[in-house]
């Protein structure tokens, strides 16, 4: 007897579709994952699907390039965009339910309402990119809203992002469990980033510096260089390894991301730098003791 071919992955556009499917599976009973993307999938974002699959009953994973989050002059018009390419990889990991709203369902007219983290989203990315935290916290508060799933999973790689959603939920008492999961990086140390697609072949070999100086910076810190010194040299290696600026390299307390002067506690290093028009991220563990 022929097997049946498995049902497509669903791919739902509304939030009320999402809502009635999210429904059916509470009634029968099953925990719910929700990794949010924005498309453009690469394995770190699959590591983020593995881990709700193997938490959760349901995983649902959405795409949507969130326009808030991009400021005048940002890459919002370039953003790699590939959604059957995606939704075939979700698939494969085991994600149960694509959402993958348009601009205008997520941001219907006359929304007027900005979701906005005071403290943790003044300094690194957020003294660099103005309003792009906000466009973050406001949609993901509305996708943790609508999914009201269990658990949301998140990237290390966006430690600050990380960090800003999981003070955003507690205080929102929105009821999701944020888990972070380690970056997945090249064999060269190079963090997985979408944005890499734009780095041209020389700029490419220059990258993995980025990670390199992070490392070396809480090597350094570990060993007892005073950390001012350590970030000063940690971001003269990476402007010398080739790259055209550093926005902030910088040691900060892992939970609140406050400067710090001695690790007595769990740091992060944490750096942004350009290579020609393109501007990566990445950051590293301190361990504490
Ligand atoms: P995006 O850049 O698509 O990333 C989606 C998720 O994948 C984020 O949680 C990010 O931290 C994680 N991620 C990216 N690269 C990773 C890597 N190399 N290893 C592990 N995780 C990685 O971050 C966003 O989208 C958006 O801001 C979003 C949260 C979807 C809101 O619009």
């Amino acid at each position: 007897m022929a097997t049946m071919a498995p049902d497509p992955l669903p791919i739902v556009r509304t939030v009320a579709e999402l809502r009635r499917r999210i429904r059916t599976w509470r009634d029968e009973g099953r925990s719910i994952g929700l990794v949010p993307t924005m498309g453009a999938l690469h394995a770190g974002h699959l590591a983020l699907v593995e881990a709700s699959t193997r938490a959760n009953d349901r995983t649902v994973a959405t795409i949507f390039v969130n326009p808030k989050q991009f400021g005048a002059g940002e890459d919002l018009s370039r953003y790699p965009r590939r959604e059957a390419e995606d939704v075939k990889a979700m698939e494969r990991q085991g994600t149960n339910l694509v959402f993958a709203p348009t601009v205008d369902e997520m941001y219907p007219k006359r929304h007027a309402t900005t979701v906005s983290v005071t403290g943790l989203t003044e300094s690194l990315e957020g003294a660099h990119r103005p309003g792009h935290f906000n466009g973050v916290t406001t949609v993901v508060t509305k996708l943790l809203l609508q999914a009201l799933a269990d658990r949301a999973y998140f990237g290390e790689k966006d430690y600050q992002q990380l960090v800003v959603i999981t003070r955003m939920a507690r205080d929102l008492d929105i009821p999701v469990e944020i888990v972070g999961v380690p970056t997945v990086r090249e064999a060269d140390g190079l963090a997985l980033s979408s944005r890499n697609e734009y780095l041209t072949p020389a700029e490419r070999a220059i990258a993995p510096a980025l990670h390199r100086g992070l490392r070396d910076t809480a090597e350094a810190i570990i060993a007892g260089t005073p950390i001012r010194e350590a970030e000063e040299n940690g971001r003269a290696a990476v402007l010398a390894a080739g790259f055209t600026s550093v926005d902030y390299l910088a040691c900060r307390s892992a939970d609140d991301l406050e400067p710090i002067e001695t690790v007595n506690r769990p740091a992060r290093v944490l750096a942004a730098a350009r290579l020609g028009s393109t501007r990566l991220i990445d950051n590293i563990a301190v361990p504490c003791g």
